[in-house]
């Protein structure tokens, strides 16, 4: 797949398959992801690749309440359907993805969470080539103080969570969307 074709047709998906992402094709994703430039080079980055849906469910029933406390007062169009959502039963902030990973940064690094997050979207970008779907799951920021669940992560001293990406063969297919047009500014 083309680069700039990648890059335009990539969504986030939100709908996967059960069916496991074979370990090599996850360590070549995480592989692109060190491939990410970062500030002189010190690729402050770390991986936590977590497939126990056990753990991502207590994970998910923890945030959800809170997310939706956190939501209580919006009520535009997309915040009344998020919460809608959120509220299902069955609802996975992971989408029962069957695969999870938290790009983890090292603690002090001063750009950590600009170097992580370039790493965490080529690693979006790559599974995108390689028929693979994500999404970037913000909400797990909630669940960051709660130190029972973030040990369940297993994150190496040092290191601290930057971003927390679902990853799973599509069960939906999402076309690409046009984009607001940018804020630009040319100065010649
Ligand atoms: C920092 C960040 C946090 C996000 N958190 C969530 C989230 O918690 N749940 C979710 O479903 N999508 C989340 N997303 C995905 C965005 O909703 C999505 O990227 C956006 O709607 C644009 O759609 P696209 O990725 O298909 O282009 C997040 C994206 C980013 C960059």
């Amino acid at each position: 797949m083309e680069a700039i074709d990648a890059i335009m047709k990539r969504r986030s998906i939100r709908k996967f398959e059960k069916r496991q992402i074979p370990d090599a094709i996850l360590e070549k994703i995480i592989k692109t992801g060190t491939y990410a430039p970062s500030a002189l080079a010190l690729q402050p980055w770390g991986f936590v690749v977590v497939q126990d849906q056990v753990f991502l469910n207590r994970v998910s029933d923890y945030c959800k309440p809170i997310l939706i406390s956190f939501m209580k007062n919006a009520h535009d169009g997309m915040s009344d359907a998020f919460r809608a959502v959120l509220e299902g039963k069955d609802y996975s902030i992971y989408y029962h993805a069957p695969t999870v990973i938290m790009v983890i940064g090292k603690t002090g690094s001063r750009f950590r969470e600009i170097d992580c997050s370039l790493c965490a979207e080529n690693m979006m970008l790559a599974a995108h080539a390689l028929g693979i779907g994500s999404c970037w799951i913000g909400s797990t920021e909630v669940a960051y103080d709660n130190k029972e669940l973030m040990a369940g992560f297993r994150i190496p001293e040092g290191y601290s969570p930057v971003g927390t990406i679902v990853f799973g063969y599509p069960a939906e297919t999402v076309d690409a969307h046009d984009k607001k047009a940018p804020l630009l500014t040319w100065i010649r």
